[in-house]
């Protein structure tokens, strides 16, 4: 799966000046496309607007819309507007940070249509508070696991922290995960300390001594633009917590991301946070955030510092 440049012809009649079109791939077949201008305003506070989104019927509602807007904020990656009509709740583009500026137009079709914008400053959600967790403790030359490797960000923003001098493992039950991840690895020049491995976490005990290992990350749910029925389940992640609990040295530290967006990921919330939260106090700081005020399910951060063995 993959999002690419398009040409507009292939799409529409007539585009904007600055436009670009890209298209998400998936098994070779084009099932979304979507056409962006860039408007270059530093006043408008928004270097592209978003004009045209669209994802195969086939494909809606199967998380395929999300992984494409997600790989498009990073193709972009500066400010983005984009314009929905009015009684359209901005449910979706609010996941995304996306918020009303007021401006209002009409479609030539005599549709009201909202501005909706959404500024580079960075966002808090979970995957932010475990990176900014992480990085204010993992040091050059330490000894990491990501214990869900998926497509191989966090890991590569794990060998970041550790350098060159350090060691990261990543682990992945998926073989698609693992090659992702692996050539991320090789594409950033990390290969000589990091590896990817297919495994489950179930097994993490076979990969590391207790109390040696310096911080372990735990982003659970689904491969992104994967298989959404293959999700981390709490029968294997809750005693897999447990083993890396025990491999982290006095010190050490561990982020968990739950997502509980559906009944798997509820499932596993439930019968992970009564476990995290009743870790013995004298061995374990235990940090879980909320967003009460954010609708939604947002993505839990569970942050733990392990004090003692
Ligand atoms: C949300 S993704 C991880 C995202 C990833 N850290 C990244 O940066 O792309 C969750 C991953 O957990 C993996 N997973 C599910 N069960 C697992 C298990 N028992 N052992 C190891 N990985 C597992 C899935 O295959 C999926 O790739």
């Amino acid at each position: 799966m993959q999002i690419q440049p398009l040409s507009s012809q292939d799409f529409y009649k007539q585009t904007p000046p600055n436009s670009n079109v890209w298209g998400l791939e998936k098994d070779r077949a084009l099932i979304g496309h979507c056409l962006a201008q860039n408007i270059h305003s530093s006043s408008a506070k928004a270097a592209w607007e978003l004009l045209d989104f669209q994802v195969d019927d086939a494909w809606c509602g199967k998380g395929y819309g999300t992984y494409f807007f997600k790989q498009l904020l990073r193709t972009l990656g500066s400010d983005l507007a984009v314009w929905v009509s009015v009684p359209e709740a901005p449910g979706f583009f609010a996941r995304f940070g996306f918020v009303p500026d007021g401006q209002t137009r009409c479609a030539a079709n005599g549709e009201v249509l909202r501005r909706l914008v959404r500024w580079q400053e960075p966002q808090i959600n979970a995957l932010s508070i475990a990176h900014d967790f992480l990085t204010a403790r993992v040091r050059p030359g330490s000894f990491v696991i990501d214990a869900t490797a998926g497509r191989g960000r966090d890991t590569a923003f794990l060998c970041r922290l550790t350098g060159p001098t350090g060691r990261v493992l990543a682990i992945d039950i998926q073989q698609e995960a693992v090659d992702a991840t692996t050539a991320l690895l090789r594409q950033k020049g990390y290969e000589d300390f990091a590896q990817a491995v297919c495994a489950s976490h179930a097994d993490l005990d076979q990969f590391a001594l207790p109390g040696t290992v310096d911080a372990v990350m735990f982003n659970l749910g689904y491969l992104p633009g994967g298989d959404h029925s293959l999700f981390t389940e709490s029968y294997i992640s809750l005693p897999a917590i447990q083993k890396a609990l025990n491999l982290l040295r006095p010190g050490g530290v561990m982020t968990v991301c739950i997502y509980h967006g559906g009944p798997q990921g509820e499932e596993e919330k439930d019968a992970l946070l009564p476990f995290l939260e009743s870790l013995d106090p004298q061995r374990y700081t235990v940090l879980v955030t909320g967003f009460p005020n954010r609708t939604g399910c947002w993505p839990i951060p569970v942050c733990i510092i392990k004090h003692h063995a």
